[in-house]
């Protein structure tokens, strides 16, 4: 049955393969011995391998040890895990806060927590496989809007009898680097009585003025918004977050089966993310160095005639089709990593490169990615 699947994947072009990275996560990393300018990692702000995470996840393991022994539930809640969530509430602006083990986690955690089969879940189309596989775990009724399709979403809401509404959505969307309308979106609460929860897995760090996500982006503060995020991608650590009222974090440590039946985080993972938002408050300078390389990339981008889509962010595809992991393999060839993103992950037909700017990345290497993108589509093409 195995090599019978195997053997259909391999068939239908869509077979995964893992690249190999020797050394740590950098702005130009090596592969199979070759310095390669890496430009689909996650770590937005190149803090996956600063000293000061380090430093703080050293000293942790020195206090903590290496592991957190059960669920926090079961063999007591380890303090470092308290200080990340107190720490990430002051930052987010709320009332409380509660880690979970990675982004994946919170997302089935959170929405099977406020969800069940009575439940309406409006859910944006272009949500990240997380948020779908929530929405499935939960048996509530989902409603898909098109993405960022605030007249649709209405439409729904305006349809829905259930007593609890739940409208989710990306703040940054993870495959085309588009933001929500979550001005227009938190405008709807009211009206319909609905709930709204933010994946701000890839705007922490990122979004607003000081950083602290979509909301502040969009100068929304309500705090009735349920906000997760990850500590995964622009925080260079691990781990994520739900935040929220205090009855909200109740309700999810009653609730929520990643959080009850799964071993808590490492706690030096914990100190780690505690000192990459001390240095996100700290120096807005990277993400200005960010915002700064996302719009000359573009530039370079459309002076070489890319289609990048809808992007505003630091996530920018580039839709090249069939021929996406033709490119992407001749791309690294070259010394540049891009990873190639395909159905299921994105919706047939629009099979794309998948950029990623950091704050690490030297503006030249910038520069001349985007010529030589350009030149290996014309390739292929
Ligand atoms: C929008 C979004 N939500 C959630 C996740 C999951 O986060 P994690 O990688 O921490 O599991 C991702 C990660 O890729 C994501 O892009």
């Amino acid at each position: 049955m195995i090599t019978k699947e195997l053997e259909e994947i391999k068939a239908s072009g869509l077979e995964r393969r893992l690249t190999v990275i020797q050394g740590a996560q950098g702005p130009v990393v090596n592969i199979a011995g070759q310095q390669t300018l890496l430009l689909c990692s996650n770590d937005y702000l190149g803090l996956a391998s600063h000293p000061a995470l380090k430093t703080a996840a050293m000293m942790a393991v020195e206090r903590y040890g290496t592991g957190a022994g059960a669920s926090r539930l079961v063999s007591g809640s380890m303090e470092p895990h308290h200080a990340l969530e107190e720490r990430i509430a002051r930052f987010k602006g709320t009332e409380a806060a509660l880690v979970f083990n990675s982004g994946y986690q919170a997302n089935l955690g959170l929405i099977t927590a406020l969800a069940s089969r009575e439940a309406d879940i409006f859910s944006d189309k272009a949500n990240h496989a997380s948020i779908v596989d929530g929405c499935i775990l939960s048996m509530a009724k989902v409603r898909r809007y098109p993405t960022r399709d605030i007249n649709a979403l209405e439409k729904l809401l305006k349809r829905s009898s259930a007593r609890t509404k739940l409208i989710i959505t990306d703040g940054i969307f993870s495959m085309d680097g588009a933001i929500a309308p979550i001005k227009e979106i938190a405008s709807l609460l009211g009206k319909y009585n609905a709930m709204l929860i933010v994946d701000d897995a890839h705007a922490t760090g990122v979004l607003g003025a000081s950083g602290r996500g979509t909301l502040e982006h969009a100068g929304v503060h309500d705090p009735s918004v349920i906000q997760m995020g990850t500590f995964s991608k622009a925080l260079g650590s691990f781990g994520a977050y739900v935040a929220g009222s205090k009855q909200l974090i109740e309700i999810l440590i009653n609730r929520a089966r990643p959080f009850i039946y799964s071993t808590a985080l490492p706690p030096a993972i914990c100190a780690a993310s505690i000192a990459a938002i001390e240095i996100i408050e700290a120096e807005p300078e990277r993400r200005e160095r960010l915002w700064q390389n996302v719009s000359l990339f573009k530039r370079a981008a459309q002076n070489a005639n890319l289609d990048t889509m809808n992007s505003l962010t630091q996530i920018i595809p580039i839709i090249t089709g069939d021929t996406t992991m033709r490119i992407s393999k001749a791309l690294l060839d070259k010394g540049i990593f891009i990873q190639g993103i395909r159905p299921p992950t994105v919706p047939h037909g629009t099979s794309r490169l998948r950029v990623c700017i950091s704050a690490g990345h030297d503006p030249e290497a910038l520069k001349k990615a985007a010529w030589v993108i350009k030149e290996t589509c014309n390739e292929f093409n």
